[in-house]
């Protein structure tokens, strides 16, 4: 595992767009496993002034998110889709019919989360898996539990984590309480995995995700696992890794 701590937020997005960037660049086809929440915002915004400054082209390029509420419109100005098209996809040239999300208004979602895992495989290998951590340690939204789930699966969201997505809300009882995630597996099975963390708030939790035991108690420890996994952590994340 590669830790790396930076001491600007600026400096931070710049270096998580560049190891992005670089795998674009020297893989023109590549596919990218997405997040989102507020820890990726920057890196995205690198990556638009990159593809602006014709430094790297989505063109080609495939991409899969990690998760979607369940319920909500990809139309609403909180699902996962709309913000994806708001930060990244709608500001580079990604062919549309190449970037998935799972679709948290399908009718049927197990089908749903079925079509989303056969999507990935036909795809191949995700080349890069782009990860955020919950407070609570959790990856996509694989919430602590005593079993995870491989592949992606709906998912009751824990109250910890609709409490903190509340602030993009109106209010928390309009947090939906489901979603559809890509499972551990999935997430692991990606050939690199760069895990960002901003802030002091969540010094306790990656400091159990890298130097704990490994523990479904927090998900985010398995990454522990992984043989190509990249920390990028600003210095009040990472101030309590040892
Ligand atoms: C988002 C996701 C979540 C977030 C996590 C951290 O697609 O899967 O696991 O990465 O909840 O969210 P922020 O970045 O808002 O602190």
């Amino acid at each position: 595992m590669n830790i790396l701590t930076f001491n600007s937020e600026e400096k931070l997005n710049e270096a998580g767009a560049g190891i992005i960037a670089g795998i674009v660049q020297t893989k023109p086809q590549a596919v990218l496993g997405l997040a989102t929440g507020g820890t990726p915002i920057g890196i995205y915004k690198q990556l638009v002034k990159k593809f602006e400054a014709g430094l790297v082209s989505f063109k080609d390029v495939t991409t899969f998110n990690l998760d979607e509420y369940v319920g909500i419109d990809a139309s609403h100005d909180q699902s996962y889709r709309y913000y994806m098209e708001q930060h990244l996809f709608q500001h580079v040239d990604v062919t549309p019919e190449r970037t998935h999300v799972p679709n948290g208004k399908a009718a049927d979602l197990q089908a749903e989360c079925s079509r989303y895992d056969e999507a990935i495989a036909e795809a191949g290998q995700l080349d890069i898996q782009l990860l955020g951590l919950g407070h609570n340690g959790h990856i996509g939204f694989n919430e602590p539990a005593e079993e995870l789930v491989s592949g992606t699966h709906v998912v009751e969201l824990a109250e910890a984590t609709r409490l903190a997505n509340a602030r993009f809300f109106a209010s928390e009882d309009q947090v939906p309480k489901q979603a559809i995630t890509m499972g551990v597996g999935s997430i692991l099975k990606a050939k690199m995995i760069l895990l960002v963390v901003k802030g002091a708030d969540k010094a306790d939790i990656v400091q159990r995700a890298l130097q704990g035991p490994v523990s479904t108690d927090c998900p985010a420890s398995l990454l522990q696992t992984h043989p190509s996994l990249t920390v990028l952590v600003d210095e009040a994340a990472g101030s309590k890794l040892v």
